[in-house]
């Protein structure tokens, strides 16, 4: 099929290498010159596992040109949805790519379905895209077709998660819309649900939220625990036998980060109250996530005086195996370190330029030199941090590394 998929962020550029490694022709269109040329080069302009070698095996056009879309058999929207000051999904780039897209099929003769795939709040695409869409003086449904296929790609496995997904979900306007989209992942071995267009929406957002609720949840147990002198860890692994529990997505510690559960929680809570419901759960999972984040400098200033201390920290980026630091635990921790007057340095094996740009009066340095600081702060558990040398330190851990424990004091988040 022919395939064109505007926005190349994390989404754009993983569903664009992997649809065309599944024998597809895939035009990215995006407005970064930088990302099109290096998707032009081969290189792929996110770090992200699995990426640069199907870059290398499959041909990736990208381009600034709308006009490649009209050739299209499906037109994917991945643009961001950032959150707005007040918590809500900002809808500008999704506006302005559907309306960049209605232009250019205005002379469209063929049928062609148009895939919301951006993350959006619930009656995103029935009330703002259709609408702008039809203004190509064409009628969905009719001349066109519409779906949205929300994404679960998890940052540092989109690749294997694209590949091998959980479920497909396809929420269609009509039948002939969402059978062309079945038809394109017809070689991916996974349970398929067909709904409706906000029904999916909603699948979206109310998995992120869970998932998010699932970490918030076992943060405040661990937080009581810590209290009481148990380990959070082994509570969890117990409870794991249930199934109707499970183990993924409790391990304690200063909570989630990331470009998407913070954003997709506050957009739901947003969503919730403007339809004039108070969403009292979502509300304490955010809650108690914003204050997890802190919670590492709380336990710091029981053994250290921060103001004029040198602290090291490891990690910066939202979670081990990416570069990304949207919303990471390191923004807060590191606001508020300098503002209470430490000297603060940092290690992360890939996310240091990225930080840089948010703290450049950052010290960013080896991890020896983070070792030697008067109190290291584990923010991320990248595998290089499990089997250093802890001895004689003052450790924070904020994500549960084993050996840090020989630290000569030690103190875990939750546990
Ligand atoms: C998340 C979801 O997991 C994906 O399913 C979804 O597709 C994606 O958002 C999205 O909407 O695009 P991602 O943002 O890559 O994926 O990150 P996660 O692996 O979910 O981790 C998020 C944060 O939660 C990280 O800061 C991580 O350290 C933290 N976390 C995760 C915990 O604190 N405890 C856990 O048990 C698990």
């Amino acid at each position: 099929m022919l395939i064109s998929i505007v926005g190349s962020g994390y989404v754009g550029l993983v569903a664009g290498a992997c649809f065309a490694k599944l024998g597809n022709k895939v035009t990215l269109i995006d407005i970064d010159s930088e990302t099109i040329e290096a998707i032009n080069k081969g290189i792929p302009p996110i770090y992200e596992e699995g990426i640069s070698e199907i870059l290398s095996q499959v041909h990736l056009e990208a381009t600034s040109d709308y006009r490649q879309i009209v050739n299209s058999d499906i037109i994917f929207l991945c643009v961001g949805t950032p959150v707005n000051e007040d918590g809500s999904m900002s809808l500008e780039h999704i506006t302005k790519a559907t309306e960049q897209i209605a232009t250019e099929v205005e002379g469209k003769r063929e049928y062609y379905v148009v895939v919301v795939k951006s993350t959006v709040v619930p009656g995103t695409t029935e009330e703002l895209v259709i609408p702008i869409l039809e203004r190509s003086g064409q009628k969905a449904g009719r001349d066109f077709g519409v779906c949205m296929a929300p994404e679960f790609l998890r940052e540092g496995k989109a690749v294997y998660d694209f590949m091998n997904p959980m479920r497909v979900i396809i929420g269609e306007l009509d039948k002939r819309s969402g059978d062309t989209l079945l038809d394109l992942h017809r070689n991916l071995d996974a349970p398929v649900m067909r709904t409706s267009l906000r029904t999916a929406e909603m699948i979206k957002v109310a998995s992120n939220a869970f998932l998010a609720m699932k970490i918030s949840y076992i943060n405040e147990i661990g937080n009581i625990c810590k209290q009481l002198g148990i380990d959070t860890y082994e509570v969890a692994r117990g409870m794991a036998f249930d199934d109707r529990i499970g183990s993924q997505f409790l391990d304690a510690g200063i909570g989630f980060g990331g470009s998407c559960l913070p954003k997709d929680l506050k957009a739901l809570i947003v969503k919730a109250k403007q339809v004039g419901y108070r969403p009292g759960i979502l509300e304490e999972i955010l809650r108690l996530n914003e204050k997890q984040a802190l919670e590492p400098v709380q336990l710091l200033k029981k053994h250290v005086s921060i103001h004029g201390a040198s602290v090291g920290l490891l990690g910066l980026a939202f979670k081990p195996g990416t570069d990304d630091v949207r919303d990471s635990r390191a923004i807060e921790i590191a606001r508020v370190l300098l503002q209470e007057g430490a000297k603060v340095k940092a290690y992360d094996p890939l996310a240091m330029a990225n930080f840089k740009k948010l703290f450049p009066q950052i010290d960013y340095v080896t991890i020896e030199e983070v070792l030697d600081c008067d109190a290291v702060l584990i923010i991320t558990e990248w595998d290089e941090f499990k089997d250093l040398d802890y001895r004689g330190k003052v450790v924070i851990d904020g994500r549960r590394i084993p050996k840090a424990r020989e630290a000569r004091i030690y103190e875990g988040v939750c546990w």
